[in-house]
């Protein structure tokens, strides 16, 4: 079902022009560096912090006076966390983006001791006490906010060790993980702080080229994609059916270049896929990979670093696109290949080695997902041609093509009930 989202805000947007729109926007940033997060998608060693990769920051400010943090802004976990100053001692490769002192906070208070432990892909993880405070974003100040204390960590020992706004579903939070209920998320303190309508929010990364994009809670920003968005259902885990990540059904790959079209995917393909801004590359079914590389001129790393996934690498020049469909066949996201040939850096060791015609080869941005335990993800190259509407209440997600370099904005406030009820409005 193709929803004419891009008119149905228009009329929204235009029945709004009278009130101070609700939406809270904030400015985030791509931090190059080599371990691009704790999922550790690329290797340390060869990557270093001229490589256009990295995570998504935002700042932020917590208790009372506030402290400054940064945080990485990840939609594939659903905690806030921070180090403590103890942590941030044990970080050997130096924490990013600061540690929050919960002694020198006037508004601080423990809701669940221990109650916070999370593990990420790379088997590192960090844990504590589970705390409320002020959190400040943007422009607004939030109360009462359930937020993690990290003082006990492991696996941090590379750079960069970041702390993280996790703003996944709450089902998605690890004191879930603890067989414990889910608290309520950030989102749900900006609603019933009046500061949006519904637990929605969108993120525009905008492409390699640019190191800034957006984050806005509440609102839709209509300049920042180009055509239609598609809604699509949030799917549930395929064993337990309970929807804690925004996982959606990925439904067809093609290659596209001025030549034409040629389908990667297999008649029937689906599967699901997170859509994860804490992770760098993108992590695809090894077939998908294989056949992409086969098609793109390229190879599979003759030496993996990684037991988990397999890096690839394609020629620099690469012409087209590399279209995404999902709910169907008809592409809703295409990635232009420039955003997916990523030049490594000369002063670094070089994971592709030249090819015989003595051209430089570039990383590929997808990587297999060699693991069937783990998860397909589409991480940040997919994500930057992608503008992408996140609707907790709902569990939807509205997905289209980026309108990358735009420098305009058209912000519309979604309304209480959610995309849901954006499109029954109108
Ligand atoms: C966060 O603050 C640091 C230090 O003031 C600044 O360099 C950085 O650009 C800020 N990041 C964002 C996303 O505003
Ligand atoms: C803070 O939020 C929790 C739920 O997250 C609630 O139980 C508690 O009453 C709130 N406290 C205040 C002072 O608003
Ligand atoms: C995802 O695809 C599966 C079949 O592969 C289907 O059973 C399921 O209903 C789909 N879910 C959504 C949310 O589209
Ligand atoms: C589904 O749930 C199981 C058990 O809760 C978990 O191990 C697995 O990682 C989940 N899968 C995905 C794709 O989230
Ligand atoms: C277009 O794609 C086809 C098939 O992958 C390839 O043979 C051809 O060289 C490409 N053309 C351009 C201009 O990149
Ligand atoms: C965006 O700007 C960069 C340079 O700043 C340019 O290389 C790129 O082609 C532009 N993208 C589009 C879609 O115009």
């Amino acid at each position: 079902m193709e929803l004419l989202l891009y008119i149905l805000l228009m009329a929204v947007w235009v029945g709004h022009l009278a009130e101070a729109a609700k939406v809270v926007p904030m400015g985030i940033r791509r931090r190059a560096h080599g371990a691009t997060d704790r999922k550790r998608d690329l290797p340390a060693i060869t990557l270093t912090n001229d490589i256009p990769m990295g995570s998504y920051e935002t700042n932020v400010t917590v208790g009372t006076p506030p402290q400054a943090l940064t945080v990485v802004v990840d939609t594939g976990s659903s905690d806030i966390w921070f180090f403590s100053p103890e942590a941030v001692k044990h970080c050997k490769g130096g924490c990013l983006g600061g540690s929050f002192d919960a002694g020198r906070s006037s508004t601080y208070s423990i809701v669940h001791p221990d109650g916070f432990i999370i593990g990420y892909g790379d088997e590192s993880g960090a844990a504590g006490d589970y705390i409320s405070d002020t959190l400040r974003l943007g422009l607004i100040t939030l109360k009462n906010v359930t937020m993690a204390i990290a003082s006990v960590t492991q696996g941090f020992d590379m750079p960069p060790g970041a702390s993280v706004m996790g703003i996944g579903l709450d089902l998605g939070e690890s004191i879930v993980d603890q067989n414990s209920p889910p608290y309520s998320g950030m989102l749900r303190n900006l609603v019933d702080q009046d500061r949006i309508n519904s637990r929605t929010f969108s993120l525009w990364l905008d492409d390699l080229q640019s190191t800034t994009g957006s984050i806005l809670f509440g609102g839709v920003d209509t300049d920042k994609y180009v055509g239609t968005l598609k809604v699509l259902d949030i799917r549930g885990n395929a064993t337990s059916g309970v929807k804690d990540r925004f996982l959606v059904n990925w439904t067809s790959l093609a290659v596209s270049n001025t030549s034409g079209s040629i389908k990667i995917s297999q008649e029937g393909f689906s599967t699901p896929v997170l859509l994860d801004s804490g992770t760098s590359l993108s992590h695809v079914p090894v077939s998908i990979f294989h056949s992409l590389l086969e098609n793109l001129g390229g190879h599979a790393l003759a030496q993996q670093p990684y037991p988990e996934m397999a890096l690839g690498c394609v020629p620099c020049e690469l012409e087209g696109t590399l279209d995404f469909g999902f709910g169907g066949i008809d592409p809703v996201v295409s990635v232009p290949f420039s955003e997916l040939a990523i030049p490594e850096s000369a002063s670094q060791d070089k994971l592709c080695p030249l090819r015989q015609d003595g051209s430089q080869a570039c990383m590929f941005g997808l990587a297999a997902s060699v693991d069937p335990d783990q998860s397909i993800i589409l991480g940040d190259t997919f994500l930057r041609s992608a503008y992408a509407v996140y609707d907790l209440d709902n569990k939807l997600i509205a997905l289209g093509q980026s309108n990358t370099n735009s420098t305009s904005s058209n912000v519309v406030e979604v309304p209480a009930g959610g995309l849901r009820s954006m499109m029954a409005g109108s």
